[in-house]
């Protein structure tokens, strides 16, 4: 297992750079681009190893993809030219990957075996394998279908009128794809609104969906129409640098290009309810989703209560907003969000425990976290727990101590910003 020693001399923040493409709008851009008849080419892919096993899962069904770097070129037969794949496809680490292509999949008559590794084989699948159950599909899997490795006979699917019991842009996607693959018109219902991308997408590639509040419906059998995709910068790369010019003296950084969709940013509606100096400029929309910069300067972070609605359009950022309130003015808190714990780790206990080594006195609560400010972090041995998230926060705690922290188990910073310590290096050494 690799590990990293982080000590930086010199914490200010400046400069402008852009991050690498948004994760969940790729994953998108290969499942769509490969049910569409003809030509996708996305650009500014991310080439992030999740993104890459939705790669590997469309090609072992036959479909013609070629990546060069952020471009992906594909070209496909759409889903009558799809095939039954002769070995089992792995999903790595990859929850949205395991649960779209669920979707997908319960609409082919074909028989699939989909694993994953450690950490996704113990994350719930039973959230989306009701559901597509429920519409006909056939899945078995350990624990009767909630776990890893997972079999699954699709085909001759009925629609279904699905409320969804979980806030997960997951189960909503894996949901409105398997209406996709079913005759007849699929309802999701959900009772807060997360992220979009799917619905966006599914516009973009000339599909007939209706959004009414928090409800969408898809006739099925639509022939999807391949089109070009530019990948918004992902804004949930974009938080730990977001973060880290707020938090580190005399820092004033840009980041260009960000995917601002409103189901995604609450980061920057915490940073404002924090009073951070932050400024955000929109710039056009491409595919549905709306682009633009967001330029942030050193302040002072004032404590918070966070809860509600605004937890699906920040569930990826807790880590990073955690670490925010340890240097805040004040207790934040942190409600609302149980779902934390189903993520690439029980991300409650991974970031509460990981910043209490740092000196932060945190507690956990069963659907969040209480967070005490004004903190002065020291070094530790830490580990990422395989979740790239923990290990992108750990680096921006680094920026703070004097002392240097040990990280292991960094090399899982690939699975969403490859060049993250890269760009880090380039925002400190313009100061
Ligand atoms: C994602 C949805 C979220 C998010 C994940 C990506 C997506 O998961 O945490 O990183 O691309 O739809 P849930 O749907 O489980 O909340």
């Amino acid at each position: 297992m690799s590990k990293k020693v982080l000590s930086y001399d010199q914490t200010t923040l400046t400069g402008h750079i852009s991050v690498p493409g948004d994760k969940s709008i790729s994953h998108r851009a290969v499942m769509f681009g490969s049910l569409a008849k003809g030509k996708t080419t996305i650009k500014h892919f991310l080439e992030g190893e999740d993104c890459l096993s939705t790669i590997a899962a469309f090609q072992a069904m036959g479909v013609a993809i070629e990546r060069s770097g952020q471009t992906v070129k594909i070209e496909s037969n759409g889903v009558d030219g799809l095939k039954e794949p002769s070995q089992p496809i792995n999903l790595g680490n990859s929850g949205t990957t395991a649960r779209l292509l669920m979707g997908i999949l319960s609409g082919l008559p074909f028989h699939f075996t989909l694993f994953g590794d450690d950490s996704l084989s113990k994350r719930p699948m039973d959230r989306i394998t009701i559901p597509l159950r429920k519409m006909g599909a056939k899945i078995d899997g350990r624990e009767e279908g909630r776990l890893l490795p997972i079999s699954l006979r699709g085909g001759n699917l009925q629609p279904i009128h699905y409320h969804t019991p979980v806030k997960s842009a997951q189960v909503k996607s894996g949901v409105i794809l398997a209406g996709l693959m079913t005759e007849g018109t699929t309802v999701v219902q959900e009772d807060t609104k997360t992220r979009d991308h799917t619905e966006n997408m599914l516009k973009a590639f000339g599909a007939d969906l209706t959004i009414d509040g928090n409800t969408v419906k898809i006739k099925g059998n639509q022939p999807l129409q391949a089109c070009d995709i530019e990948v918004p910068g992902d804004i949930s790369s974009a938080a730990f640098f977001l973060v880290a010019a707020a938090i580190t003296p005399n820092s004033h950084i840009t980041i260009e290009n960000v995917g601002l969709n409103p189901t995604r940013t609450g980061i920057i509606d915490v940073l404002k309810l924090m009073d951070a100096d932050i400024s955000v400029v929109t710039k056009r929309t491409i595919g549905g989703e709306p682009i633009g910069d967001i330029t942030v300067r050193t302040s002072a972070p004032k404590a918070v209560t966070i809860e509600g609605d605004i937890i699906p359009r920040i569930i990826d950022e807790i880590p990073i907003i955690a670490l925010l309130a340890s240097q805040a003015e004040g207790t934040t808190i942190i409600k609302d969000a149980e779902e934390l714990r189903y993520k690439e780790t029980d991300r409650i206990k991974s970031v509460v425990n990981t910043l209490k080594q740092l000196g932060v006195q945190i507690e956990a609560t069963q659907d969040g976290m209480i967070i005490q400010g004004g903190n002065t972090l020291h070094g530790a041995s830490t580990q990422s727990y395989g979740d790239h998230r923990i290990g992108m926060m750990v680096a921006i705690a680094s920026l703070l101590t004097k002392e240097s922290i040990e990280l292991h188990d960094d090399q899982c910073i690939a699975i969403s910003y490859p060049n993250f310590f890269a760009d880090l290096q380039s925002l400190l050494s313009n100061a």
